[in-house]
């Protein structure tokens, strides 16, 4: 088998990261602060452990405790957004945002808790122009930018870091939706002027499903108000309602502690293969042939930057095979060559409106550090063969598009 759907989520995981995960169920599974005793002392020590790795490894500047843990990068998304948003407010978001970031601002927008949402347009590969979101600032009054680092879809980076400065210059919080470039491309929060991070742990993190972080930098943190969750924390159960201490502010509940425990090793993982700089070499290697080939083919149709620009793209391609719909090459590339990839719409239809794939969709290919040149190859000569055969008129259409 070969997998190619690192997007939806890393597979297979490093070994010792179940190990880890076994480990800490067998020896040390108690429930961080709830009690004093030596086992929730060793369990709360990990917790710590972890969530000082992940403020390090983003380069947080400030107290550890506001790296939250949270359940996924929806999580973090829906915490950071709702935290910091009020009714009157305006928000700048772009097009290829994931529904995660759409989604709630536009529930939001409908209930009335928040003013206006604008939507930035990217040029034609999919990129944010920062002057397109300096003229958006500069048109009204904004609490909030909410910029997607690496799209799902189209595989581009934003210039995160401009785009941080302009909201830094203008004292407007940035927020930064991570779920696909936190493990495989550096991010520093400091210099990139982000003030809320919201990332996933079971992508490029290599963790579990169950894990992730939302970063509140010391901007957002004067501000933000736990409206996702509030309840149980442990030690400071006498306040009436959620303790304002960090990182109790913004964790209600108790997390997926073996699975935060598993993440730390898939950190430990990543430095071991040289960090998030070397992964991103590796998967753009990987993709090149397949970019290439999907550029120079007229049987293919690509999406994104094409192979002269591979330094605006992480390891994840989308592509239509012409003729045929993405659910169908998805299938047929699963059934006959028991390839995985996702095809459909990935969650983020203003991408493909974008692209002009709404609503059937793209085949996504997103690669991962363990993913090899020969796979690649695999898939490539899959992909000639699939072109092939969708020229032949009896090509039948049985499989359904998928979301
Ligand atoms: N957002 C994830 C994806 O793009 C699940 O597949």
């Amino acid at each position: 088998m070969i997998y190619v759907d690192h997007a939806a989520t890393s597979f297979p995981k490093p070994a010792p990261v179940a190990a880890e995960m076994d480990r800490f169920m067998r020896d040390d599974a108690a429930n961080p602060g709830r009690g004093g005793y030596k086992l929730v002392r060793r369990a709360e020590a990990r917790m710590a452990e972890v969530r000082s790795q992940l403020a390090r490894f983003v380069n947080a500047d400030g107290p550890d405790e506001q790296m939250i843990f949270t359940y996924s990068a929806t999580d973090g998304l829906n915490i950071g957004i709702r935290g910091v948003v009020q009714p009157g407010d305006r928000v700048v978001i772009d097009q290829v945002a994931h529904n995660s970031i759409s989604r709630p601002l536009t529930a939001m927008a409908g209930r009335g808790e928040v003013d206006l949402v604008r939507i930035v347009p990217p040029d034609a590969a999919g990129i944010v122009d920062p002057r397109q979101i300096a003229d958006a600032l500069d048109a009204a009054p904004t609490r909030l930018v909410a910029i997607v680092q690496a799209s799902n879809v189209l595989g581009i980076l934003n210039p995160i870091r401009e785009i941080g400065a302009i909201c830094r210059d203008r004292g407007v919080l940035f927020l930064v939706d991570a779920a696909q470039s936190i493990g495989a491309v550096p991010i520093d929060v400091a210099a990139d002027g982000i003030d809320l991070l919201a990332f996933p742990g079971h992508k490029g993190l290599q963790g579990p499903p169950g894990t992730g972080g939302l970063w509140v930098g010391p901007r957002a943190a004067e501000v933000i108000q736990p409206l996702v969750r509030e309840g149980g924390t442990g030690g400071d159960s006498a306040y009436p309602t959620q303790p304002p201490i960090w990182p109790h502010w913004l964790e209600a509940g108790t997390h997926n502690t073996a699975g935060i425990s598993g993440l730390g090793a898939g950190l430990d993982w990543i430095d071991a293969r040289g960090g998030p700089a070397a992964i991103l070499e590796h998967e753009r290697e990987l993709v090149r042939p397949l970019i290439e080939m999907l550029a120079d083919d007229d049987r293919f149709t690509l999406y994104g930057p094409g192979p002269d620009r591979l330094a605006d793209r992480i390891g994840l391609v989308s592509f239509n095979v012409n003729g045929l719909r993405p659910a169908e090459t998805a299938d047929l590339l699963d059934r006959e060559f028991d390839i995985c990839v996702r095809a459909g719409l990935h969650c983020a239809p203003g991408a493909h409106r974008h692209m002009g794939s709404f609503p059937d969709g793209a085949v996504r290919v997103s690669v991962g550090p363990m993913n090899t040149a020969d796979e690649m190859a695999a898939l490539v000569g899959a992909l000639g063969l699939i072109a092939a055969r969708a020229t032949q008129p009896s090509m039948s259409s049985q499989a359904s598009p998928t979301g």
